[in-house]
């Protein structure tokens, strides 16, 4: 019986092997470059049926008369979308279902889970000169209230409502990043806040956080008055402070690549997904 088996085995492995030669053949003598990207398509779908459903070149989500959404996003967070002011108009709807759905609650946990992991596998010095920075608005604060009722980031920003609706101090925590605060709060990691509020807004911010059951932090570094650099600039030249001062950044934490960049960076940087606006 085993014996038996074996040619019927080597035949179907040439079967198999004839099928995916030819199938990639047509592609390596494609000339143009859209042909040679209907040919991958063509040349893949064979190999993961189940797949083309999903992935064919009409199922790009939320593209209805416009930029493909989630290629939009994806470019957004990995930093090469950039200096945009408005979320496309199309995507107004997808990003609205992005951030009111599962979606986006998924993503932020699987940057929360990457941080606690990354936390347990520290060796502390527990010196209390440990700190995390974190940005406040959609990194600790949600302002996704006021996003929902002004358009998902498809309008142009508009300081004069949405400093109202930072002044009602009601953003809810995101609830990721509020577990990954309290680990640290647990392990003796002192919280720091930089955050691009301005210094008027201190009283507001703190109260919020309070409400919203935050608190314990080292620090809450608003931004001054009569600072016009850029986000990356401001927020540098804190981190260097922390440093200068003694203290070891082993995390840092924000939706904006801005909140990321410009060295002393800290040991290990998460980025949260944000596709409702772009601060540089
Ligand atoms: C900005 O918001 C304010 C307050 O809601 C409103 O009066 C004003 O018309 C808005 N500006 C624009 C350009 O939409
Ligand atoms: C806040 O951070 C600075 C360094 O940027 C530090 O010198 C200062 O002592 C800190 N404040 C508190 C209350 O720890």
């Amino acid at each position: 019986m085993a014996m038996a088996r074996v040619p019927i085995l080597i035949a179907v492995a040439l079967v198999a092997a004839a099928a995916s030669c030819s199938a990639w053949e047509p592609t390596i003598r494609m000339p143009t470059a859209e042909a040679a990207a209907a040919a991958v398509d063509d040349a893949v779908a064979p190999l993961i049926h189940a797949l083309r459903p999903l992935l064919g070149s009409s199922g790009e989500l939320g593209s209805r008369g416009g930029v493909p959404c989630d290629s939009w996003r994806l470019g957004v967070e990995a930093y090469n979308v950039r200096d945009w002011k408005t979320v496309p108009a199309n995507c107004e709807g997808y990003v609205g279902h992005y951030m009111l759905g599962s979606h986006f609650r998924r993503d932020s946990k699987v940057v929360i889970d990457q941080a606690i992991a990354y936390v347990d596998s520290l060796k502390l010095a527990s010196n209390g000169k440990e700190v995390w920075v974190f940005d406040i608005d959609e990194t600790t604060l949600s302002n996704l209230p006021y996003y929902a009722t002004h358009g998902f980031g498809a309008r142009p920003y508009n300081a004069t409502s949405f400093d109202a609706y930072v002044l009602e101090g009601t953003a809810p925590a995101l609830p990721e990043s509020k577990r990954l605060y309290y680990k640290l709060l647990k392990v003796g990691i002192k919280p720091v806040f930089i955050t691009g509020r301005t210094e008027d807004k201190r009283a507001i911010t703190v109260a919020n956080l309070r409400s919203q059951g935050i608190s314990g932090w080292m620090n809450l570094t608003l931004k001054q008055p009569g600072f016009h650099g850029s986000a990356i600039s401001y927020k540098s030249a804190q981190r260097k402070k922390l440093q200068d001062a003694g203290y070891v950044i082993v995390g840092n934490i924000g939706d904006q690549w801005s909140d990321l960049l410009g060295a002393p960076e800290g040991a290990r940087t998460f980025k949260l997904p944000d596709p409702l606006y772009y601060i540089g």
